[in-house]
């Protein structure tokens, strides 16, 4: 779409005026197409100088999540070279999984400005307002088999921490097994789906995806989890600009997918230095049952070894159990 395109141009030429001409021959459309693209794009609120004999110079943009602001910024990088940002979907997961079974190629990112039935781990639906949040899905087709790619969702978490410092300076926690904690409270979901050839059983898609509460207010969750979720916004005192903290987050995927699982040494040691869990006293559950235990440490597996009431210990491995801590939400 040539809107995205022109935006594109814009951003790459770093607030330094761009002339009509000069947009047209690189995009092989008329100074018309043109001039109607920076119309479009001033209608949804990019501020835009214009001036005679020197062109176009982009001034002030909304926080929009669109690949004319993303494409650029994310050049070079695998997880990201194909974008789908929609204003509203099912599920970013949903679609990246349409997608996938469409035939897409690896790489394509998903993005929504709202989610109307997002999804959760355990059947659970996670809350997605319009305009608050970053909600993102990526489609990646390792050559692995299922058995290699188990702890594949703990590596998100830690490309997620990476991110959110990036894009913010700060540097949120985990909660065994993917659960993103700030100030003691959920900050992002992390939801990691796969596909399997129905006869061979080898993978053909893997979806980790990725929901940041960005700028929540507390009125913005609902009343039963408002206690226990929080937002980039409420922890910093101010509002973040979602563009910036997808394209910290894309190029922190993208670097994690391509030294996966080679960089195993990397990834454990910052999973065990951002992981929050070990050191507590736990509650281990399962659809059919609670029991306590006491959190030890991150294994060499990203399992999490436990101590029983009777002494044992346990190595629990992801999306076998759910763990809550004994005292508030972590
Ligand atoms: C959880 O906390 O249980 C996981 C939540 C995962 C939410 C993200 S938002 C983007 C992607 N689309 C979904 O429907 N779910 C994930």
């Amino acid at each position: 779409m040539s809107r995205e395109r022109v935006l594109s141009l814009l951003r790459e030429s770093g607030g330094e005026y761009l002339s009509g001409e000069a947009m047209s021959r690189q995009l092989g459309i008329s100074r018309a197409a043109v001039w109607k693209a920076i119309e479009a794009l001033r209608q949804e609120g990019y501020e835009i100088a214009s001036a005679p004999n020197r062109g176009y110079r982009l001034q002030g943009a909304p926080d929009r999540l669109r690949e004319g602001e993303l494409a650029g910024p994310l050049e070079g990088c695998l997880v990201g070279r194909k974008l789908l940002c929609l204003d509203t979907v099912d599920s970013t997961n949903t679609e990246c999984k349409r997608q996938a079974m469409a035939g897409a190629e690896e790489g394509l990112v998903v993005i929504a400005d709202e989610q109307t039935g997002g999804r959760g781990r355990l059947g659970r639906t996670f809350q997605s307002p319009k305009g608050c949040g970053l909600y993102l899905s990526a489609l990646l087709r390792p050559k692995l088999e299922p058995a290699q790619v188990t702890d594949f969702t703990a590596w998100v978490a830690v490309a997620v921490c990476d991110g959110i410092e990036a894009a913010c300076g700060v540097r949120p926690q985990i909660k065994w097994t993917n659960d993103i904690i700030l100030g003691g409270k959920k900050l992002v979901g992390i939801l990691t789906e796969m596909g399997l050839e129905s006869e061979s059983n080898a993978l053909e898609y893997l979806v980790p995806g990725i929901g940041i509460n960005a700028n929540h207010r507390p009125e913005d969750f609902t009343p039963e989890i408002r206690d226990m979720a929080t937002s980039l916004q409420q922890q910093l005192g101010h509002p973040v600009r979602r563009t910036e903290l997808a394209i910290q987050l894309i190029r922190a995927l993208d670097k994690m997918y391509a030294g996966f699982p080679e960089n195993k040494a990397e990834y454990l040691a910052k999973y065990r230095a951002d992981c929050l869990t070990p050191g507590n006293q736990v509650q281990l559950i399962t659809p059919v049952s609670r029991q306590e235990a006491y959190a030890l440490e991150i294994d060499d597996q990203f399992r999490l070894v436990v101590e029983l009431p009777d002494g044992s210990r346990k190595a629990l491995s992801a999306g076998e159990v759910s763990v809550r801590g004994m005292y508030g939400y972590v």
